[in-house]
């Protein structure tokens, strides 16, 4: 009996979908489509090297609005003319059976490219900031937060066009719907604004609301909605908003959308062992299990964050139906088979050069991003100054 066995069974979704093995291949953005968001080969190649890492894979994000686009060179679901790319994407990933889940994110404060293309981002109240250069946030208006949710509406369209079997709506650490419900960012005092949870909660959930409402009327009737979180804000020992809070509004994101897991994510080392900073009877206990117990089965659960070996996949697997890999996947494709083929010692994150065409790694990779990489330290250093070589290659 292989120790590993629990990671390798499959699980079934709330819609009745079925899983082949408790992995999911985390959302990681490679820098490799065109400068506005198209997909290219580099993609689909190394999409189609991994189309068989993990029972569900997620694709990087995809923004779903030129202002909300996360890094340079990721995936552009913003219009009509990104469908037939995302098309070969979605056959791609899906060609082993598995399932191809696009993430759609709007990176509000947080988009260095809206930053650079416009000097300007938005956000739930007015900032002035001076990094990467000095630019403004913008508080959206009741208007721009109605074009927001008309822009998730379209961008789930477009991804049930393009054959995806679901879509992945992230409001984890940093992005737009997270600062609303954040008192660190969100100073409104309108009815999206900090006086009340269901006030900041109020934009994320008519997100999903909206989102479900398009999935209802022109998806198959499994098509996969997944939420991705990060279930405390933390800033030291200050919060930004409780697990407590998180953990209803986890509930309130479920009477309102037929979610069919949620993801936890967030950056920084190990994290799914965080521990909980909320004072009162979770102080201490591990953010995975508050969440795990507080769903109680009602909803399949996604660890991620740290998790690089049989061992720890296993030790997450206790407060999660499934783990989620990003930075492991990157390097070691094959980490599910050799576990599966009894040759977990087989299993190789180190990464040199001359493996780059095997692992269909794009010659041009990571602009910028293997920073991120350092903050989880998923892969070891030398791995990492491997990787951060590659974005040499762009053109630019
Ligand atoms: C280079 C890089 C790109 C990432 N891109 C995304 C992304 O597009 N969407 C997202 O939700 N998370 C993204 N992440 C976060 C990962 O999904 C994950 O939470 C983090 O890497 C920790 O998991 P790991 O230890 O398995 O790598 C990215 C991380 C890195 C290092």
């Amino acid at each position: 009996m292989n120790q590993f066995e629990p990671l390798l069974q499959p699980l079934q979704l709330p819609n009745g979908i079925q899983v082949a093995n408790r992995f999911v291949l985390s959302p990681m953005t490679t820098n490799s489509s065109t400068k506005n968001g198209h997909i290219t080969n580099e993609d689909l190649r190394y999409a189609a090297r991994r189309s068989n890492s993990a029972g569900m894979q997620v694709t990087g994000a995809a923004y779903i609005e030129p202002y909300g686009q996360l890094f340079e060179y990721g995936f552009n679901i913003a219009s009509d003319d990104c469908i037939p790319g995302l098309t070969k994407m979605a056959d791609t990933m899906k060609q082993d059976g598995n399932i191809a889940i696009i993430q759609l994110a709007h990176a509000g404060r947080f988009s260095n490219q809206a930053i650079r293309n416009y000097g300007k981002v938005y956000g739930p109240s007015p900032m002035k900031l001076h990094s990467p250069i000095e630019h403004e946030v913008i508080a959206m208006t009741t208007d721009k937060i109605n074009s927001v949710i008309e822009d998730y509406k379209a961008a789930t369209r477009r991804a049930i066009e393009a054959g995806f079997d679901g879509v992945e709506i992230s409001i984890a650490q940093r992005l737009l719907i997270q600062t609303f419900l954040s008192t660190f960012s969100n100073q409104r005092t309108d009815e999206y604004g900090k006086d009340t949870l269901a006030n900041r909660a109020r934009f994320g959930l008519e997100v999903m609301q909206a989102v479900q409402e398009v999935i209802d009327h022109y998806a198959p009737s499994d098509f996969i909605l997944g939420f991705r979180a990060t279930p405390e804000e933390t800033r030291g020992s200050d919060l930004g908003y409780t697990i407590d809070e998180f953990n209803q509004y986890i509930d309130w994101v479920m009477d309102v959308a037929n979610i069919q897991y949620l993801a936890i994510a967030s950056w920084g080392r190990h994290i799914y062992q965080n521990t909980s900073r909320t004072p009162g009877k979770h102080f201490g206990r591990r953010v995975n299990q508050v969440v795990y117990e507080h769903l109680n089965g009602r909803l399949p659960l996604i660890a991620s964050g740290g998790i690089n070996s049989p061992e720890s996949a296993l030790d997450a697997l206790q407060n999660a139906d499934m783990v989620g890999m990003s930075s492991p996947f990157v390097t070691e494709p094959d980490f599910v088979h050799k576990l599966a083929d009894h040759r977990p010692q087989d299993i190789d994150l180190k990464f040199t050069m001359a493996e780059l065409d095997d692992l269909a790694i794009p010659e041009a990779a990571f602009k910028d991003i293997v920073q991120m990489m350092d903050y989880g330290e998923g892969l070891e250093r030398q791995t990492r100054d491997e990787l951060r070589k590659l974005q040499h290659n762009y053109d630019d």
